[in-house]
């Protein structure tokens, strides 16, 4: 898929996207929570950039736990970017955000970030080199050293063990009350639309985009998440 058709699909749910999750909040908690601890060490001011932010669950987190950080929000979807707007300006943190509606090439030169988050966005990139070079200009809007947390879809799918994965994943979008036509174009779209590559797979593409050591911190079901430094 062409990357303005995900984001048309990201424009079409963005109304619907937090209340279709609600139920599977029990995983973002914990992955924001391992997050935090991966994320210790950064100054009291940090820069942090958060690429294909969505409706800004990560950054809404993290700007809970982090009064004096400033966060620059890159997101496509024009919808899911004014979702996270108005969460921000709710939850009293907007003047800390810097928003960008389109995709990291057209972000204006900022001062370098100290960290980056990029939370289920790279799995629809499906060429391992253009995922790569997209972890590359991540890579390039970080100060030397800085921190990426990103996390993706990954299983090796031809294995015997994706289809465990796989089936209690549809299992818990089930009781997470997905309507079937919902975990039916997930089905499709993990087989068609997203690069769903093993973690072994992933972690190599990462490191190719100019990141050293990165480091599975997390997993839950089909969701794995790394950290890594830019080199
Ligand atoms: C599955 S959502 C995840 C949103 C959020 N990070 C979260 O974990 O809740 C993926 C988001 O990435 C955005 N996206 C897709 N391709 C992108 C790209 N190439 N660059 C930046 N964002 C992208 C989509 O518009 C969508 O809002």
């Amino acid at each position: 898929m062409h990357r303005d058709e995900v984001t048309e699909i990201f424009q079409q749910q963005a109304a619907s996207y937090d209340s279709q999750w609600a139920k599977t909040a029990p995983i973002r908690h914990c992955l924001h929570l391992l997050l935090d601890s991966q994320f210790a060490e950064l100054p009291a001011d940090a820069r942090i950039l958060c690429v294909g932010v969505g409706t800004g669950t990560e950054m809404a987190h993290l700007a809970a736990q982090n009064p004096g950080w400033h966060f620059t929000a890159v997101e496509p979807s024009a919808a899911m970017l004014e979702v996270c707007r108005q969460r921000a300006e709710r939850e009293g943190f907007a003047a800390r955000c810097t928003f960008h509606a389109g995709y990291l090439e057209s972000l204006p030169a900022t001062d370098a970030h100290d960290a980056a988050t990029c939370l289920l966005v790279s799995q629809f990139i499906l060429e391992p080199q253009a995922r790569s070079a997209f972890f590359a200009e991540i890579a390039e809007r970080l100060k030397p050293g800085g921190l990426l947390a990103s996390s993706d879809l990954a299983a090796d799918i031809s294995s015997a063990e994706y289809d465990v994965l796989l089936g209690a994943w549809v299992n818990m979008m089930t009781a997470a009350d997905l309507s079937a036509e919902a975990i039916e174009r997930m089905r499709k779209a993990y087989a068609n639309d997203v690069g769903v590559l093993s973690p072994e797979r992933t972690a190599a593409i990462i490191t190719a985009g100019g990141f050293a050591l990165p480091v599975q911190f997390f997993q839950a079901g089909l969701i794995h998440a790394w950290l890594s430094r830019r080199v």
